[in-house]
């Protein structure tokens, strides 16, 4: 029988033993984003998530996200103008970079490409505000430029530019999916970029957290978080929760069925074999995971949107009778970017390209006042044992 798991803090001699996966472990503060004190809300800087991700546009929430505060008029358009400005001046010989690589995962790209930013930028890294701030904008505007720019240049040899002259989302959508967004794809899209933005110590912002407390530089620490969020328990949940939902509709379709009246079916099935139903449950919301809330509002309103909303309300209700756990964002975002007709291996991309900003924020907040974050081990293999020469050790 498995070894019944460690939920509190215990002493043990000289050192704290924590839960595994530092389950219910504050490491540290942050004024950035979290549960708010009563634990009833997630909050982006005093507001909560939900109000931000249906109301502030892009720039908007990314002023507040690193500055701590919605700006005025004058901020809103130096921040604009800048994203804006950076975004066209990716430098020419990552593209020619990007041309060589494999058609592969695009979370791929971002490691490379922000590493290859970092290797423009990093040289003569330092530690005053001010240069800290520009490049949070810098790395902010480029790398959704790289992932898609990464995407097309390997599957189809060529790309889509740019243009500094558009709004970010909107321009960001379009070199996605190689067309102009409609008013209403383009703001569904920018509202799951706000939504992403940030969301307290999740593992991709711990794992920058670490990187930034070696004073090693932005573009490295956000490589390290592309990386972390690459996994199926953290933003790949997006894309294996739409896999899911087409492998279910083929399924349906070969039995006559809607997928809204299959899906009950077809959860229950993997459930009896214990397999995990992507885009539900989550480490803090046990509940309800507000963000849904605000991309419900988007994909009723996009491409088949009633269809989709009965396949997902449907899901839900069959996972909370059977086993009482919520959705989580990436349930929704991954039927929206569907319906933005975005390829599937771009939607965890999309969650790098918003969460970078909390990334780059909470970079900020560790480097100017930080600690060195090097936990200690309980070591539980042999001792003692001694070197022995090759030709000893391999003798029958
Ligand atoms: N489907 C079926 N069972 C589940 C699921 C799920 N999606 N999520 C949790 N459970 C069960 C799990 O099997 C376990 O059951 P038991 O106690 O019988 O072994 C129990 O619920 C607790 O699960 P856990 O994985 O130990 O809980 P956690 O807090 O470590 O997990 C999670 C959080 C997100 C890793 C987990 O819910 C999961 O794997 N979900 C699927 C992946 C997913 O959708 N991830 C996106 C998270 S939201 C975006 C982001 O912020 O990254």
């Amino acid at each position: 029988m498995a070894a019944k798991q460690q939920v509190e803090c215990v002493k043990e001699g000289n050192y704290i033993r924590v839960p595994k996966g530092l389950v219910n472990v504050i490491v540290d503060e942050t004024k950035i984003s979290g549960v708010d004190p009563k634990g009833e809300a997630t909050i982006y800087r005093g507001y909560t998530i939900e109000d931000i991700g249906e109301h502030a546009s892009f720039y908007e929430a990314t002023h507040l996200i690193l500055y701590g505060r919605l700006p005025c008029d004058e901020e809103l358009k130096e921040i604009k103008a800048k994203i804006d400005k950076y975004r066209g001046m990716v430098p020419e010989k990552i593209f020619d970079a990007l041309k060589y690589v494999p058609a592969t995962h695009p979370m791929y790209y971002g490691i490379y490409g922000v590493s290859l930013l970092g290797q423009y930028y990093a040289p003569d890294w330092r530690f005053d505000e001010d240069f800290l701030y520009d490049h949070a904008l810098r790395v902010t505007a480029q790398l959704p430029v790289i992932f898609a720019a990464g995407w097309h240049l390997a599957r189809n040899g060529t790309f889509y530019r740019p243009d500094p002259t558009k709004d970010h989302a909107w321009d960001v959508l379009r070199m996605i999916i190689g067309r102009e967004p409609s008013e209403i794809e383009a703001r569904a899209f920018e509202s799951t970029l706000v939504l992403y933005m940030d969301h307290g110590f999740n593992a991709s912002t711990f794992t920058v957290r670490v990187i930034a407390s070696t004073l090693s530089d932005l573009y490295s620490a956000i490589a390290g978080g592309i990386a972390a969020l690459k996994g199926p328990l953290h933003g790949g949940a997006n894309e294996k929760a739409m896999e899911m939902f087409l492998e279910a509709q083929q399924k349906a379709e070969a039995k006559g069925v809607p997928l809204y009246e299959y899906i009950e079916e077809y959860i229950k099935e993997k459930l009896a074999k214990k397999e995990k139903i992507m885009g539900f449950g989550h480490r803090i919301y046990k509940l309800h995971d507000p963000r849904t809330d605000v991309a419900k509002k988007y994909v009723e309103k996009l491409k088949n949107g009633d269809y989709w909303m009965k396949v997902i309300k449907k899901a839900e209700e069959v996972m909370w009778n059977e086993k009482k756990i919520p959705a989580n964002i990436d349930l929704y975002t991954g039927v929206l970017y569907y319906q933005l007709d975005i390829p599937i291996p771009m939607y965890t991309p999309i969650f790098a390209m918003g969460r970078v900003v909390g990334w780059s924020a909470h970079y900020i907040e560790q480097v100017l006042n930080n600690k060195l974050i090097r936990p200690t081990e309980k070591y539980v293999g042999p001792t003692g044992l001694k070197y022995v020469p090759l030709e000893e050790r391999c003798k029958k």
